[in-house]
Order: C-alpha cells, then sequence, then structure tokens
C-alpha cells in the first residue's frame, strides 16, 4: 500500500526535497498529500507547490490558543487520510494534544545523536560539548521533545575547524539518506515498536 503522508516543515524544506525525490525515484513508496508550514515564506511549501502538491500555510497567530491552531493542522491530515505525519525542520514544539489526537504516528528527523542535544541549535550544542561525533536521528514523535523511540541514526565525524555551517552541511547528506529510508521501512510495516525500542525487520 502507498503510503501517504503529511509534512510539516517551517523553513528550507530539503528534507521535504529528499522525501519527494526519493518517491520520484521509487526507492519510497509514498505519497506527499499535503505540507503544512506555520511560515508564510517557507521554502518548504515552494518546493511542494512546484511538484503539485497542496502546500498550506497555518498562522498560530490567527489562533486563541496553541491547541485551536494544531486542530486546524489536525483538520487538514485528517481530510486528507494520511497513514504518517512527517516532521521536517517543523520548528514548534508539538503540544500532547496534538500527539494524542493525531490519527496516525508521527516522525522527526533531529541533527544530533539524540538523546544528546535535543532542541534548538542541536550543531552548536556539539561543538560547544566537544563531542568528536555527532549525526541525525530518526525517531517517532512523543509528548516530549525529541524524546521518542530512535528508528535510525547516522553517524558525522566532528573535525577540529568544524563550524555550525559546515557541520550541518555534512549531518544534512545524512538526513537526507536516512529520513525517506525510515518512512519506507515504516511504509513496508517493518518497524516494529517494543517500549522504547524500534526492532527493524529486513526487507
Ligand atoms: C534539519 O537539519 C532538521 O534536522 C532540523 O532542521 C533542519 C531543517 O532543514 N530539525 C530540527 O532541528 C528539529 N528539532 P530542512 O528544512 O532543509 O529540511
Amino acid at each position: 500500500m502507498t503510503l501517504a503522508i503529511a509534512v510539516l516543515a517551517s523553513g528550507r524544506g530539503s528534507n521535504l526535497q529528499a522525501i519527494m525525490d526519493a518517491i520520484e525515484n521509487k526507492t519510497l513508496d509514498a505519497v506527499v498529500k499535503i505540507v503544512l508550514s506555520d511560515k508564510e515564506n517557507a521554502k518548504a511549501l515552494d518546493r511542494a507547490r512546484e511538484k503539485g502538491i497542496k502546500a498550506v500555510f497555518i498562522s498560530p497567530k490567527d489562533f486563541a490558543q496553541k491547541i485551536d491552531y494544531e486542530e486546524a493542522m489536525l483538520q487538514e491530515i485528517k481530510e486528507h487520510h494520511c497513514n504518517l505525519i512527517c516532521l521536517a525542520g517543523y520548528m514548534r514544539i508539538l503540544s500532547p494534544y496534538f500527539v494524542q489526537n493525531a490519527p496516525c504516528r508521527i516522525m522527526n528527523i533531529h541533527p544530533s545523536l539524540l538523546p544528546s542535544f535535543p532542541g534548538l541549535h542541536a550543531h552548536q550544542q556539539a561543538l560547544d560539548y566537544g563531542v568528536k561525533y555527532s549525526g541525525c536521528t530518526v525517531h517517532f514523535v512523543d509528548e516530549g521533545m525529541d524524546s521518542g523511540a530512535i528508528i535510525f541514526q547516522e553517524i558525522v565525524e566532528i573535525l577540529p575547524d568544524d563550524t555550525e555551517d559546515s557541520l550541518s552541511e555534512r549531518i544534512l547528506i545524512k538526513e537526507h539518506q536516512i529520513y525517506p529510508k525510515a518512512i519506507q521501512a515504516f511504509g513496508e510495516g517493518r518497524l516494529r515498536q517494543e517500549g522504547r525500542k524500534v526492532i527493524i525487520q529486513d526487507n
């Protein structure tokens, strides 16, 4: 069954692009039904529209409460009968309301080896801490911040003269590889969660 996905993105949308490219080159059996953004000028919205995908800006400022804003997003997701919600550079914390009321599971990509360096500025956090390796993590979203069960991780070595930009550039290459891979494994029903552990069955 082709997986129907909703993507939430706040910015550049390179992970959305990697997902759309993987669909196009048939390494990912999915269809992006809708892209939602909290930023009107997010490049992610343009990237989606270029592919003829419905792309909607929903302004959090139009709603008195966060859950009303999130409910508007959930309505769009439900109308499009999505089987998976993918956060791709969505820079707001989803409330427990969203997580509990989502019609399907939610995945996120984060630019560090979780549980190290959750939240904002993950690259700078890694550089400031002085770790020798960082990387990226695809995980299921739970009610905490970047705390859900881990699906895939990739390691990137930190070089002595790395900056936030140079490190983020190298990590991004890995992000674009593991996110479509995780979504495909989910679509094939190969991800089984036991407590905190995600067991990946061979294909
Ligand atoms: C990516 O590096 C993603 O891992 C990160 O934002 C960037 C979005 O780039 N996400 C987070 O930091 C979430 N906490 P993109 O818009 O080009 O996909």
